[in-house]
């Protein structure tokens, strides 16, 4: 049996005459940039995410870095994240001129650690009276913690600068200024940066701890950004608020991708910002557009990030099976769960990697309804095993296989193997298994026995 990774031909297949209406419609009506269907998307996204504002761009990346930009962020400025990401969340900070900083992730659920995020936000604050002050001793120079790439040449000619920073979305307003400096500047004479946002990732389809990491962001006043480029339709229960939250609507702001093989992809590229704030969607509006609120008057240098009327007609029609195509990896990722948690007994999702005699499924925190984009299994025999699955017709892959601060694109920080010993773990034993909403119940049985059938053989060896 032939299991591929992902099956990007059986939906299209399906919605081929809806599909392929929509980009009759367009071509017919000259419906190219902007109109009908951008605002339609933008405004039927905005309601599945429970935000009042979407403002579609042509990527991810520009999602994350037009988040980032409108929300103030720029030279000066240092973002938090995490090492287990891709790399457009990196791309996306230096982009602005910021620098990034990393905290280490949770050993169960992958994703940003909120201790570790306070312990490394005490450090680069200090108590004085009542009031928290910027400790530039833990600030980047030699700390290995925070570190600037050499990319913010591609961030705009000014930046944005709030005139109240909060974590929630709510309240801000936002001054543009030309060539200014940062005010986070202003207060630090020796021109270091200084933590002004944290910006978590839903990897994999599971949302982040977002509950810890709004209140632990409001304490130091830090803006909190969300990644949601792998996570359309997750939900995370707000014991704060009592109820359970869509990702991508708890931060100031929240980046989609619509890259084809994402949970909701377009047919080609894609992505989207989410937010409550109507001052950011409007800058990013703008960002978007080359700097315009109204055509050829520029307020200032934006980018050309509009996403095109003819993938937002596609991603209508595909947003209406999103939810069901998301229910269908929550079944099929129980279905595995439960086989391979019979296919190794020794195995207990909650295990330390110690217990790790076999395979490690994925962890779902009771607060926690993730989405599957990724199911990753953790194995300490990862390439023995991935090799084994291939012989055998099943597609895998590794996200990720290099933490980002080891990867060459960044071999100019301090950082070295040993700074975030979680992430550099885990990328060696993780492994993504076949994911797709058409999967079938036989598939994944095959997919399991395998792994069962590798680890019994194995098991026999001296
Ligand atoms: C976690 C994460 N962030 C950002 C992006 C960037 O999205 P795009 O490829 O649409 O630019 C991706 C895409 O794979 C992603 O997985």
């Amino acid at each position: 049996m032939n299991i591929p990774f992902l099956d990007l031909i059986t939906p299209h297949r399906e919605l081929e005459e809806e599909l392929v209406d929509i980009f009759r419609r367009c071509l017919r009506t000259a419906s190219f940039v902007g109109g009908e269907q951008v605002q339609g998307f933008e405004q039927e996204f905005a309601q599945f995410c429970e935000t009042k504002y979407c403002v579609a761009v042509n990527s991810g990346t520009d999602a994350l870095r037009f988040a980032l930009i409108a929300a103030g962020i720029g030279p000066g400025d240092e973002v938090i994240t995490v090492p287990n990401t891709f790399i457009a969340t990196t791309e996306a900070i230096s982009q602005t001129g910021a620098s990034i900083a990393f905290v280490d992730i949770d050993e169960k659920t992958y994703n940003m650690d909120p201790n570790r995020l306070e312990d490394y936000l005490k450090k680069r604050f200090k108590v004085r009276g009542s009031r928290l002050e910027a400790n530039t001793k833990h600030a980047t120079r030699n700390s290995g913690l925070s570190f600037k790439t050499n990319a913010s040449h591609l961030a705009p000619n000014g930046s944005f600068s709030r005139k109240s920073q909060v974590a929630s979305g709510k309240g801000s307003e936002l001054t543009y200024s030309i060539n200014s400096s940062n005010p986070m500047n202003s207060r630090n004479p020796r021109n270091k940066p200084q933590p002004r946002a944290v910006l978590p990732v839903h990897l994999y389809g599971q949302p982040a701890d977002m509950d810890s990491i709004l209140e632990i962001a409001n304490k130091y006043g830090l803006i909190v950004i969300e990644d949601a480029c792998q996570a359309h339709g997750a939900l995370y229960y707000s014991s704060k608020d009592e109820r359970w939250k869509k990702a991508g609507s708890m931060g100031l702001a929240a980046a989609f991708s619509f890259y084809p093989g994402k949970n909701l992809g377009a047919c080609g590229e894609g992505g989207a910002v989410t937010t409550n704030d109507e001052t950011i969607a409007q800058k990013i509006r703008m960002l978007r557009d080359h700097g315009q609120a109204k055509k050829y008057y520029h307020d200032f240098e934006g980018y050309n990030g509009r996403l095109d009327a003819i993938q937002c007609g596609f991603l209508r029609i595909k947003l209406k099976h999103l939810s069901d195509w998301n229910e269908k990896r929550r079944h099929n990722a129980s279905l595995y769960t439960q086989l391979l948690n019979t296919a190794a007994p020794q195995h207990s999702s909650t295990a330390t990697p110690q217990h790790c005699s076999t395979v490690i499924t994925p962890y779902v925190p009771s607060w926690a309804k993730p989405v599957f984009h990724l199911y990753i299994i953790r194995t300490q025999k990862r390439d023995e095993l991935q090799k084994y699955l291939s012989e055998n017709g099943i597609n895998t892959a590794l996200h990720y296989p290099i933490p980002l601060h080891l990867q060459n694109a960044y071999k100019n920080s301090s950082l070295v193997n040993g700074n975030y010993p979680i992430t550099e773990k885990v990328s060696q034993e993780i492994l993504s298994l076949p994911m797709f909403p058409g999967l079938t119940s036989e598939q994944i049985e095959f997919v399991s026995s395998k792994i069962k059938e590798f680890y019994s053989s194995f098991s026999l060896e001296p």
